[in-house]
């Protein structure tokens, strides 16, 4: 195989993967949702992580709560089956709203990143997200609101 053909060939399958990879992460793509609001807080259904696809029940790592009640909007990362948390995208260093990624929240104003628990990983930030207080139940999750 030649030098031309070799690269054509690579950059077609590169192509190919590109494009393959961005219809995988769409099936997945973030879910937002407005959550029932109450008195004091938010009740979020656990089917709202539920992803069914080929027959097979996986769990979306996060959802995003918008509603427009809250000045910022509020990540759920699913730990684990009991364990949730529930973060604050309000960025501790300036408080530009949060962009999730996959299992952190990135700013786009200055870089700073946090983990799925809220915990500063880069700064400038100095100061970990506000972490709501999560009760769990066989269907449904409540976000405890009144520390905001
Ligand atoms: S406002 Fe987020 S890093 Fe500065």
């Amino acid at each position: 195989m030649d030098r031309r053909k070799f690269i054509r060939t690579s950059c077609t399958a590169c192509i190919s993967a590109t494009a393959l990879a961005s219809v995988l992460s769409s099936c997945t793509a973030t879910k937002y949702i407005s959550g029932k609001l109450g008195k004091d807080g938010l009740t979020v259904g656990l089917d709202e992580f539920v992803v069914r696809q080929n027959g097979k029940q996986t769990y979306r790592s996060f959802i995003i709560i918008r509603n427009e009640a809250l000045q910022y909007p509020i990540c759920v990362y699913r730990l684990n089956d009991k364990d949730y948390s529930a973060l604050w995208m309000r960025c501790t260093h300036q408080g530009t709203e949060l962009q999730a990624s996959g299992d952190h929240l990135q700013c786009t104003a200055h870089g700073s990143e946090f983990d799925n628990k809220g915990t500063v990983k880069t700064g400038p930030a100095d100061r970990n997200l506000r972490n709501f207080p999560v009760t769990v139940s066989d269907t449904e999750l409540f976000i405890d609101l009144r520390a905001i």
